[in-house]
């Protein structure tokens, strides 16, 4: 079943307030109406985010994921800083009667949850837009000890080719060319700084931000790729490679020990490690 965003009038009128020129009705609402709810459903099956008591969505957007975790899951909570997004997700929670599923504006890196209040935290495609060191320390301090955290990173270096590639495009309008190519540049400049935004999530990364922040790395690979089933399926979202390049990954990692929190460490930890080293 797909997900209707535009068959309920209250979600098309939301979709209609959102900025004409904005990513979310434009790029975001038909990716995420592309793929049928069972696409969703499937991959948090995949990863086995399943059965436990309180998770987290985070940068949860139209609440897709949420729903699919609150189907398997005893109470989510679903938190993004777009308040057009939340009232969205809202709606579309009523819509499938969800009833441990709640949703509120919030940002990270400093969410308002006291400390362990998750045994799972659901983060898909927002590392690029945020500090990921600071993030991590967030997940380190919102998830009870062994608790896990899914993180699905859409830039990894043939991302931001594609994207480059694609602000050149003369049919793009001007001012989306232009922010595009500026974000890109800012991202190739700051290569594989983890505490760069917008940023580079390679494998590396991945195993570096687990290690100093009191992770096991439990897996890293492609989007939809992580399958513990023993079925051995593949469901990405986007292509696992542009030009060669990985695409996107997703890492899930399991609060093992206390974050290192001395700089020296974290700085050691996160700055030695080569960027393309796989899993
Ligand atoms: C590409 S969308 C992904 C949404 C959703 N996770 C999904 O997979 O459909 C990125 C989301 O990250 C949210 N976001 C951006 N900055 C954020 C922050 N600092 N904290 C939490 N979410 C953020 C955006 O509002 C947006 O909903």
């Amino acid at each position: 079943m797909p997900l209707h965003l535009h068959s309920d009038p209250q979600l098309q009128q939301l979709l209609d307030e959102m900025p004409r020129e904005g990513w979310e009705r434009n790029y975001y609402a038909k990716l995420v109406t592309r793929h049928s709810t069972q696409l969703y459903a499937d991959r948090v099956d995949m990863v086995q985010f399943v059965g436990e008591k309180k998770v987290l969505d985070v940068g949860c957007g139209f609440g897709q994921w949420a729903i699919e975790l609150a189907r398997r899951n005893r109470s989510v909570v679903g938190v993004d800083p777009n308040p057009l997004l939340i009232k969205a997700a809202k709606r579309l929670a009523e819509l499938h009667e969800m009833e441990n599923l709640a949703f509120c504006v919030d940002a990270l890196p400093n969410l308002g949850f006291p400390d362990e209040s998750f045994d799972l935290i659901w983060c898909w495609s927002v590392l690029m837009f945020v500090n990921r060191p600071a993030v991590l320390r967030e997940f380190h301090r919102l998830l009870r000890p062994g608790g896990r955290f899914l993180a699905g990173a859409v830039n990894a270096r043939g991302r931001w080719l594609y994207k480059t590639l694609q602000s050149l495009n003369p049919l793009n309008p001007r001012l989306f060319r232009l922010r595009r190519l500026r974000q890109c540049w800012a991202t190739f400049r700051s290569g594989s700084d983890v505490e760069a935004v917008p940023n580079f999530t390679m494998r590396g990364a991945s195993r570096a931000l687990c290690e100093t922040f009191g992770f096991e790395l439990v897996a890293v690979d492609f989007d939809g790729h992580i399958d513990f089933t023993g079925e051995n399926r593949r469901m990405p979202v986007f292509k696992p490679r542009f030009c060669f390049m990985e695409n996107n990954i997703e890492f899930i990692g399991r609060k093992v020990r206390p974050a290192d929190t001395t700089a020296a460490a974290a700085g050691a930890s996160l700055h030695g490690t080569p960027e393309n080293t796989s899993s």
